[in-house]
């Protein structure tokens, strides 16, 4: 850290290497809160770069499966990372397809690959793996780096970008998260009872919330914003007039 960094209060921008001032925004939160069609609809109202963090783990995910690599071989996981060209971009042309982001591996689009409920399963044990995260989390902040973004995953508020300029914990009951899920899962038509959905999203929780490395967490400095009974729109719209009076504020 440097000094300037550490005089710094977390809610001014910080100077990017051009001498840009950047706002970065890190959303954690536990699965189906909505962290991931808020957060795009947030960065696309303010001109930001949006970024999914989950997708990078679900990719190591999809790599290992791939190559028949056990999720427990932390150290081939990470060559197979390193190997790899992962690229992250807005959806453009037939990409518009319902995904909120498109993702490039070594040129592949594998932006529903990483979706399925195989890589789904493979993904939490593989996210448990420390040196994984290691090289994740630096990605993480190499893309970041001199921009404005919203960063979303598990522990964007503490690890990833601990000096972020807004820091939002995104929940809900998890009844209605539950629902939600199961509600997705139908739609993609995927037939599941409500109840296997619900134990299986309560597991998810467990293990988010429980593991060794970086947990799923509330920071003190965090803003609890809970979905339970408020629109999609209703929750971009609080979010971005929160960013907007945090920057007027600033440039004034
Ligand atoms: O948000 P998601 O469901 O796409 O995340 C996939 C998995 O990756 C999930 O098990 C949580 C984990 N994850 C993580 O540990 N840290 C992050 N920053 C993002 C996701």
């Amino acid at each position: 850290m440097n000094p300037s960094q550490k005089n710094r209060k977390s809610d001014e921008p910080k100077e990017s290497s051009m001498g840009r001032q950047t706002f970065q925004i890190a959303i954690d939160g536990p699965v189906a809160a909505g962290k991931g069609t808020v957060s795009r609809l947030v960065a696309k109202e303010l001109g930001f770069l949006y970024i999914d963090t989950g997708a990078m783990y679900r990719v190591a995910a999809l790599l290992a499966l791939r190559h028949g690599v056990s999720l427990e071989n932390e150290s081939r996981i990470v060559q197979l990372i390193s190997e790899t060209n992962f690229q992250m971009r807005d959806p453009v042309g037939e990409e518009k397809d319902g995904r909120l982001v498109t993702i490039l591996v070594d040129g592949e689009d594998v932006s529903w690959a990483i979706r399925t409920e195989e890589v789904s399963r493979a993904v939490s044990p593989v996210a448990t793996l420390p040196k994984v995260r290691q090289v994740l989390v630096k990605k993480q902040q190499e893309i970041a780096r001199g921009q404005n973004v919203v960063m979303e995953g598990r522990d964007i508020t503490y690890r990833v970008l601990p000096e972020a300029n807004l820091k939002i914990y995104l929940t809900a009951s998890e009844i209605v998260r539950a629902k939600r899920r199961h509600f997705q899962l139908l739609t993609k038509g995927e037939i599941v009872e409500f109840q296997e959905v619900y134990e299986e999203l309560l597991k998810r929780d467990k293990r988010d919330k429980t593991r060794k490395t970086d947990p799923l967490k509330i920071v003190p400095d965090a803003w609890v914003v809970d979905t339970s009974d408020l629109t999609i729109e209703q929750v971009v719209d609080l979010i971005v007039a929160k960013v907007k009076i945090m920057r007027s504020m600033i440039t004034s």
